[in-house]
């Protein structure tokens, strides 16, 4: 979703901010832009609508330069993607100049009190009436600070805001409210964004803002004021321990591929120095210093969103199987609203790869005064979800660049599984099985991708469907459901996940020879059970793909196509199986000519609720 970048210093930042905004690209936009404040001369601004090349194409021409530059992705919420409605948004008189993340939930009104008071509006945004509304207080008090203040006091929603003027030409402003906001110092200048990533091609001391934080830098300064508390304090510089890891695309046309290629790495990562398969026992340092915590929880509640839900529904059916402690998943935007008692003796899991999920970071909240145990299962580093958490275990997935989650998916469900036996805390016949099997986990995957054109060639001739059923029992269930996602998602293709059990409930209705289902049997215990499932849809010509890691030679004929699994027991098949789903949605997608990496109308990070 939307992206912000800013600089401040002595030489020209125009370069660092274009750099920077690519570094978001793969977050999701549909416009950039910057703003420069030059000293000798009027503001600078520049809008594209589409890729950040269109931007660059267009600045070349100019040849700008700029010591405090302010830039943008937009990835449309109010307005379409028009130069209009892109960012920065500037005041009537074109001094004040400001990028958004984030939505402000009382524009209309503002905008009409604005209109009333003579102001006029060019976009459809919710972010034009901030620098209109700064320009009106600051007409009142002539005092800049005060005006972003009595501006933000009157705003309702989410934001993370760079305010830059040509009032004030050696000034950055920078506030948040529910949006991430980060300022990195380097030798000579500043630069802040909304990711860090951005921050840490420059360097890695940095401090993040908290919500109400209002900062004002002045050449390598800045003064942070805390509008909630009312106290001023220095930043807290933090020092990013971790370098970025190269994440070019090497041989793989697409990043869905290599993140679906990336996975036995992933799980390598995820695991090392964290499983004794011998001694069937996890150590979790992240969780070290909450342990006797988690000895007194009797409730688990999983909240999350999109994939990473379905990675939660994989973590109840193994916290409740291995850990004997009660689990609920719930939607994260559900969660938010949803009026249930909560005893100081649950603990509240939050998994999220980017850490910034609006949603899942508002459940969070939610929980805030609760005196609940908050973890979090995260990939980025140091991100939202990571900080607001007591604790929590991270994925090591690496970067994962493509819209669709793939390699973090199975990161989550096999920390989950980690998670689980931690719990526990029990070396027993079973604990050693499961880590034995999830040792093994990551050459089993090989195995599977060495078979891509078997799955390519099944994926070309399913694509002409224009509907898909996934089905699946037990820990296959959350599979299909992942499965129809990933599907939907890159294909555009009508895709729905059920419990196969419920097929005779309802879906079953919906079975022609037009309509395949895609059946999930990684779990042998639940062949026959399965199966049954599968011959009810045979009986009304719906074709089947059926994908299982249990060879049968009297079913192979009683369904149209199957795709077997390498061997393997527990929860195992089920992982295995959602990796076969991502390389099919993979192909289909490619085989209908879609971008697969930038599916349309989504984003990578969904920093909105
Ligand atoms: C996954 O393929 C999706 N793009 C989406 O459902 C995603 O999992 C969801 O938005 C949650 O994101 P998070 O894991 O970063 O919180």
């Amino acid at each position: 979703m939307c992206g912000i970048v800013g600089y401040i210093g002595n030489a020209d930042g125009v370069d660092y901010v274009l750099e920077g905004l690519k570094e978001l690209e793969y977050r999701g936009y549909d416009s950039a832009g910057i703003a420069c404040i030059n000293k000798d001369q009027d503001p600078f601004l520049l809008k594209e609508v589409g890729r950040i090349t269109n931007l660059e194409k267009s600045l070349k021409k100019q040849k700008i330069s700029s010591s405090l530059v302010i830039g943008h992705t937009r990835w449309a919420t109010h307005g379409k993607p028009t130069k209009n409605n892109s960012h920065p948004h500037y005041n009537n008189s074109k001094t004040i100049y400001v990028v958004h993340n984030g939505i402000i939930e009382n524009y209309l009104d503002i905008k009409k009190e604005l209109i009333d008071k003579g102001y006029s509006f060019y976009s459809e945004t919710d972010t034009e009436v901030i620098p209109n509304l700064i320009d009106y207080y600051y007409a009142k008090t002539k005092d800049f600070k005060k005006a972003i203040k009595l501006a933000l006091g009157d705003l309702r929603g989410t934001y993370a805001l760079l305010i830059a003027s040509s009032l004030l030409k050696d000034k950055l402003y920078l506030t948040r409210l529910g949006s991430p906001l980060v300022a990195g110092f380097a030798k000579d200048y500043i630069v802040v964004a909304s990711d860090q990533n951005v921050i840490l091609k420059h360097t890695q001391k940095v401090t993040y803002l908290e919500d109400f934080d209002l900062a004002e830098i002045s050449g390598n300064k800045i003064k942070i004021e805390n509008l909630k508390t009312l106290k001023v304090y220095d930043p807290k510089i933090e020092i990013l321990d971790f370098n970025l890891k190269e994440d070019s695309l090497n041989d793989f046309p697409d990043y869905m591929l290599k993140e679906i290629f990336d996975i036995p790495e992933t799980i390598r990562l995820a695991t090392k120095g964290r499983i004794d398969p011998k001694k069937g026992l996890v150590k979790l340092g992240g969780l070290d210093n909450v342990m006797s915590q988690l000895e007194h929880i009797d409730r688990i509640i999983i909240v999350a969103c999109g994939t990473s839900y379905y990675a939660g529904m994989f973590g109840e059916y193994l916290i409740e199987e291995i850990s004997d402690i009660p689990v609920e998943v719930v939607l994260a935007s559900e969660f938010k609203y949803k009026k249930e008692p909560i005893s100081r003796s649950t603990c509240v899991i939050a998994i999220s790869q980017s850490g910034e999920t609006a949603d899942t970071i508002a459940a969070l909240e939610k929980v805030k005064d609760f005196g609940v145990l908050k973890l979090g299962i995260v990939n980025v580093i140091g991100s939202t979800i990571s900080r607001i958490t007591d604790a929590g275990v991270y994925c090591h997935a690496g970067t994962e660049k493509a819209v669709a989650s793939t390699k973090a998916f199975v990161s989550q469900v096999v920390i989950l599984t980690l998670m689980s036996l931690r719990l526990k805390n029990v070396s027993n016949k079973q604990s050693k099985q499961i880590l034995k099997e999830i040792e093994n986990l990551p050459s089993k995957i090989e195995e599977l991708l060495s078979k891509k054109n078997e799955i390519k060639k099944l994926s070309q001739k399913y694509s002409k469907y224009k509907d898909f059923l996934f089905i699946g029992r037990g820990y296959d269930y959350p599979t299909a459901l992942e499965g129809a996602l990933k599907l939907k998602e890159v294909s555009y293709i009508h895709a729905e996940g059920y419990a196969a059990g419920e097929m005779k409930h309802g879906p079953l209705a919906m079975i022609d020879q037009n309509f395949p289902t895609v059946a999930v049997i990684g779990d042998e215990v639940l062949y026959e059970k399965t199966f049954s499932n599968i011959e009810e849809i045979r009986a009304r010509k719906g074709p089947v793909l059926l994908v299982s890691s249990t060879l049968n030679k009297k079913t192979k004929n009683m369904v149209d196509d199957v795709f077997y699994l390498p061997k393997s027991s527990n929860h195992i098949g089920s992982i295995l199986a959602a990796v076969f789903l991502q390389l099919f949605a993979y192909y289909v997608s490619k085989d209908l000519g879609f971008n697969v990496d930038r599916p349309r109308n989504l984003a990578k990070s969904v920093t909105v609720e």
